[in-house]
């Protein structure tokens, strides 16, 4: 069942279980400020943090301040001031049941205080899983049993509006493989109906991820170029310079850069790039569109995935640690910190067309980009001048997502002077400088539509189960978790990843920039 998006935000309660942690004080609550300061926040909305360290609201408030002054776009004291009385905790441990009776009189306690309760005397509820994934399935079951998930209002006509809701936005990683994605799926579904879950992907929040439908769509030139016949394959890279650091211990030496960044958010960047055109910009055509394109890719057997697939990682220089000595790292795990994949989609636009995806710690640079390789001209009518002229590169289109905002577009020109002379140049558009605006963090736009029940830049539970299906062969090849290149930190990856996308055709090359 879809219920439109309100347009305003509506007054609630966003309850943030793992208040304690490094995403709620470096994201959550900045983005939150960001939100108020620029007074996109409606005027009745609270937040409430949980998590079992024992703090008062007061403590709370200045462990957010020291977040705020780092992490937001900017900071305003007297914005803070105002925007910090928003801000609540509760201490107790969300896995045990026995807190959410005093959770829930909390909660209803801040509604009557910010004058947020709706019928039935509970107010809009946002709970937000910002904890760590082996919590996910107690912390929803718990909710579900303390009664703070209405159910049924929906089908209830008479003062349907007027009910409160219950959302949940959770975190990835869903799941680890795709028999925990499903388990963790039925879990939610037991507690919230799938239109009141919002599993979310900080990538999809980013400007130029979503500007990829906007440009495909809002345009009359880029669609009709738009498939097998005139793009040769596609590129989609998020190289990072930093290495995992602390985090090996408790989340990456489990992970490994195919689930952390390739089935999640490389994955859902392909999708916009690849669906067809959806009969309206909302959140189920949208999804209908990226669900039949998961579909689409054959799933490979682990034999086919170890020829479709390079991992990687990163050693160690003379003053920096390789992964392997990385404090917390399991040797024995094999993970990687590089992977690269190529994916094919069987159907009419893009049969035959390789996506080649890759994401990698402690590369040259940060580098967030699709690169959309066009082929040649059919002919070269330019070929009986010199070699430099009979051989020029294909058109180019990147769109650079991070760090740079932007699209360019290579197109071959006559170099002025007599005769003909081709070189390449680029035709540019710079996001912000065309349109102006604050850069802002990408969780701060996602809550907001959570608030307002738009689910179009958040992921069904098919489109994450098709992201494992399709994952999945590559994470369990032999040959891929035994066959980990070691690369130099600060390169552009293992080698192998050059022969993988140079394998059907040797002038394919990556962009590495
Ligand atoms: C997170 C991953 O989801 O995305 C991190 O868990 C990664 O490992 C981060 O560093 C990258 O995000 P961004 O926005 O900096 O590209």
């Amino acid at each position: 069942m879809n219920i439109a998006p309100s347009a305003t935000p509506e007054p609630c309660v966003i309850v943030i279980f793992g208040a304690s942690g490094d995403l709620t004080q470096r994201k959550l609550i900045p983005a939150l400020y960001d939100l108020d300061r620029q007074g996109r926040l409606p005027e009745r909305l609270c937040v409430l943090g949980v998590s079992r360290t024992a703090m008062s609201d007061e403590a709370f408030r200045e462990r957010m301040l020291e977040g705020v002054k780092k992490f937001a776009a900017s900071f305003d004291k007297a914005k803070w001031d105002s925007f910090c009385k928003r801000l609540h905790y509760h201490a107790g441990d969300s896995i045990s049941p026995e807190i959410y009776a005093g959770l829930s009189k909390r909660i209803n306690e801040l509604g009557t205080q910010h004058n947020i309760l709706r019928a039935g005397g509970m107010p809009n509820i946002l709970f937000y899983l910002s904890v760590s994934p082996n919590l996910y399935e107690g912390i929803i079951a718990n909710i579900g049993q303390a009664g703070l998930v209405a159910e049924g209002h929906r089908w209830c006509t008479v003062n349907a509006e007027k009910m409160p809701w219950q959302r949940i936005i959770i975190e990835k990683p869903f799941g680890t493989d795709l028999r925990t994605t499903i388990s963790l799926n039925q879990a939610l579904g037991r507690v919230f109906e799938e239109d009141a879950t919002y599993r979310i992907d900080h990538y999809l929040g980013k400007e130029l991820v979503q500007n990829i439908l906007v440009m495909r769509f809002a345009n009359t030139f880029f669609e009709p170029m738009w498939n097998r016949q005139y793009i040769d394959h596609v590129q989609v890279t998020a190289a990072e310079t930093v290495g995992v650091g602390s985090r090996a211990a408790n989340f990456y030496d489990t992970a490994g850069a195919l689930r952390d960044m390739i089935q999640s958010h490389l994955l859902q960047v392909l999708a916009l790039v690849a669906i067809e055109p959806p009969s309206v910009f909302d959140a189920a055509a949208i999804m209908r569109e990226k669900i039949k394109l998961l579909n689409c890719s054959p799933t490979l057997s682990e034999q086919a995935a170890a020829s479709a697939g390079v991992f990687g990682r990163y050693g160690p220089t003379a003053s920096e640690p390789g992964y392997l000595q990385e404090t917390g790292v399991d040797a024995s795990r094999n993970t990687e910190t590089y992977a690269a994949i190529k994916l094919m989609f069987d159907n009419w636009r893009w049969a035959g067309v390789p996506f080649f995806l890759r994401s990698g710690k402690k590369m040259a640079a940060k580098l967030t980009e699709v690169v959309v390789q066009f082929k040649k001209p059919p002919t070269n009518m330019f070929r009986h001048f010199d070699s430099a002229v009979a051989d020029r590169p294909a058109n180019r289109l990147i769109i650079s997502i991070a760090p740079r905002e932007g699209i360019s577009l290579r197109i071959e020109g006559k170099v002025p002077g007599s005769g003909i002379k081709l070189a390449s140049a680029n035709l540019e558009l710079d996001y912000l400088s065309a349109f102006g605006g604050e850069v802002i963090e990408a969780y701060g736009p996602l809550i907001l539509d959570a608030i307002r029940g738009d689910r179009t830049l958040y992921k069904h539970r098919d489109e994450v189960e098709g992201g494992w299906r399709i994952c999945e062969p590559f994470l369990h090849s032999p040959a891929l978790r035994t066959g980990i290149d070691t690369y130099t930190p600060g390169s552009w990856g293992p080698n192998r990843a050059d022969s993988l996308i140079a394998a059907d055709a040797p002038d394919r090359q990556w962009h590495n920039p």
